[in-house]
């Protein structure tokens, strides 16, 4: 079986220092171990300070600077960060939020997705950049923009985003007339004469109707799939170099399966106690308990996540080496952390793991970000684990092929419909998922994120889908093919692909009808007779499949019928456990051997699990 070296990176702001420490800060990373950097993703004003008038002096040394030293450069395109003589030139490139007010200048991602003179601007500097860089030896990877979506950038209710999404839906629908009678708009009078009268559906006095909302959902995401192409587009004449995006952890307002289809490597931005802080929804004990070693399990479901997107190639772009600035409490990562992070991320398949930043700036927004050298230039807690990390992974043999047995379905579109109407406060599609997600983890089971819409799922002996809202049919049809089992969860095929209720009651599956809903009060579950209890959500159905459990009042949860099951409720982690336990000893594999190829990272997976159980059990002694 072939093999890959794991590798190391970092990235690095040439724009930020005095060129006389270039070449010693290349040097620096080399003798590090370290053999990628990523510069120029922020770079545009120092590129183009004017209009059409380039510095390209100051960049062409740094590449070289870079090169010569022996490091792989990735190259950016500086799109996240508009000159503001761009604003001046583009009042309206602004994207605005949902209360209606446009988004100021003076940080960064200020920019509306379908703005089309901001796009003409990013494909001229594309161009520029890649007919200068595009064959230069030392650029071996592209990075596209800066984390689409990020600071809630993906949505915007600005006047542009108005025009284009009335086009986006005459395109779609062609008619008025069609539009009012898929959206439903006989409901309170909401019908249109014409596209050009349909406003964003923010600012109503309640809420808007769903098929409304999800459509503008729709038009959002592919606003950010062809502003990506749009670069691809022109990067892709100069060079054959790989190009990449770094996406950003729990960003699910596009679909980054279709981004990623038009990329050649996906990458996403690992900061686990940034992320435990800041978008977790765990509980405060679980936080404090993993303050500085991060949810263990949040990095491994992203990286199952891009290894999905990336077809199979994916990085990390960014990952912390010590606290970041930029969470509601900013710990320092228990000692060991940070070489974990990097190790778990190989053992999912990284390519590369590249750290965020090269030195701490002493300047501006991230001044108490750490790098990799204090602002002084000296080696930090995080520079000198990552320089015997180095040492260590020379040691490796390099990092094998996995082949999971179990794929779990993660469905961008399912996000926005549960968005849209949640039904429950707590109902959140990512947590649905990701409660699956470590219910398997807990049982040590390797999982393949899968696409809805990948119809060669032959290789799972297990594919789990819950909550995917509509177009379920190729799923269906894929399983029954492979005689694949099939999990479905609650509000499985709930919805037309107009967000209606299907003629055919759900969850569409012959034996089943949903005859009414139940949402949960946190403080009131529903108990099961076996272990454990239902949370946030639960179906009433009427069924000839086989009752597997059911609460402690007689109503059918787990219903299976051959090869499929489907889950009337959701789990809380008790019942999930029970409800694992019991799928996996009655089937007849053994999830955790793969069927035709073992893993082999080489180190043993063994020690990886021990060390990082170690360092889970070192921190909870701690605290
Ligand atoms: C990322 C971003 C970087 C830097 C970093 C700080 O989201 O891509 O530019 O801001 O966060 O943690």
């Amino acid at each position: 079986m072939d093999k890959r070296k794991p590798e190391l990176g970092v990235c690095y702001y040439p724009e930020h220092w005095p060129e006389e420490i270039w070449a010693d800060d290349a040097r620096r990373m080399v003798e590090m171990g370290l053999s990628w950097v990523r510069i120029a993703e922020f770079a545009w004003s120092r590129i183009e300070p004017k209009p059409g008038h380039f510095q390209f002096d100051w960049l062409d040394r740094a590449i070289k600077t870079l090169g010569d030293a022996g490091l792989n450069v990735v190259m950016c395109t500086p799109t996240a960060t508009p000159p503001r003589w761009m604003v001046d030139k583009y009042p309206d490139m602004l994207a605005y939020d949902a209360e209606g007010r446009p988004r100021g200048f003076g940080s960064r991602r200020h920019y509306d997705f379908s703005h089309s003179g901001y796009i003409q601007e990013c494909c001229r500097i594309a161009e520029v950049l890649g007919a200068r860089y595009g064959r230069n030896s030392a650029v071996q990877a592209w990075q596209i923009d800066n984390e689409y979506g990020c600071h809630d950038t993906t949505l915007s209710y600005s006047p542009v985003s108005k025009s284009a999404f009335q086009l986006w839906l005459s395109e779609k629908y062609e008619d008025i007339a069609e539009l009012n009678a898929r959206w439903g708009n006989i409901f309170w009078s909401m019908e249109y004469d014409r596209f050009d009268q349909i406003e964003l559906p923010n600012l109503t006095v309640t809420e808007p109707n769903p098929s409304h909302a999800m459509d503008f959902r729709r038009f959002a995401s592919d606003a950010v799939v062809m502003f990506n192409l749009a670069q691809v587009e022109v990067l892709r004449a100069h060079t054959d170099a790989p190009l990449i995006h770094n996406y950003m952890g729990r960003i699910t307002e596009f679909d980054h399966y279709e981004v990623g289809d038009n990329l050649d490597i996906a990458s996403w931005d690992s900061y686990p106690l940034g992320f435990l802080e800041d978008r977790s929804d765990r509980d405060q004990d679980f936080k404090r308990q993993h303050m500085r070693c991060g949810d263990p399990d949040f990095q491994a479901f992203h990286h199952d996540i891009y290894r999905r997107v990336g077809k199979g190639r994916w990085w990390v772009m960014e990952q912390q080496p010590g606290p970041v600035n930029w969470a509601p409490h900013n710990p320092i990562p228990t000692p060991g952390m940070v070489r974990l992070w990097a190790l778990e991320a190989f053992a999912h398949g990284a390519e590369v793991v590249c750290f965020f930043r090269w030195r701490q700036a002493p300047f501006a927004q991230e001044q108490m970000h750490a790098g990799l050298l204090l602002p002084d230039g000296t080696l930090s807690a995080g520079g000198r684990e990552i320089q015997s990390l180095a040492e260590e992974l020379n040691t490796m043999n390099g990092i094998g092929e996995g082949a999971p047995r179990v794929g779990l379905v993660f469905d961008y579109p399912s996000q926005w419909a549960w968005d849209v109407q949640p039904q429950d406060i707590q109902f959140d599609y990512f947590r649905l998922v990701y409660d699956i997600y470590r219910g398997l983890r807990r049982r040590n089971i390797p999982v393949d994120i899968i696409n809805p819409n990948d119809t060669n799922i032959e290789k799972y002996a297990t594919v789990f889908a819950p909550g995917i809202f509509s177009n379920v049919e190729t799923l269906k049809a894929a399983a029954e093919k492979s005689q694949t089992h099939l999990v479905m969860g609650p509000r499985f095929g709930s919805r037309t692909e107009d967000f209606t209720i299907p003629r055919e009651l759900p969850p569409q599956l012959e034996g089943i009808r949903i005859t009414a809903v139940e949402t949960l009060r946190d403080d009131a579950p529903l108990n099961l007779q076996s272990a454990g209890a239902i949370k946030i959500w639960w179906e009433v159905v009427e069924t000839d499949w086989s009752v597997i459990k059911q609460t402690r009042s007689k109503d059918p949860i787990v219903l299976q019928s051959g090869y499929k099951t489907y889950w009337a409720g959701w789990p809380d982690d008790a019942a999930l456990d029970d409800w694992l336990g019991d799928l996996f000893t009655h089937l007849e594999y053994d999830v955790s051997e793969p069927r035709e190829k073992s893993r082999n990272y080489g180190f043993k997976t063994g020690q990886l699990a021990v060390s990082y159980l170690d360092a889970k059990a070192d921190w909870s002694q701690v605290s």
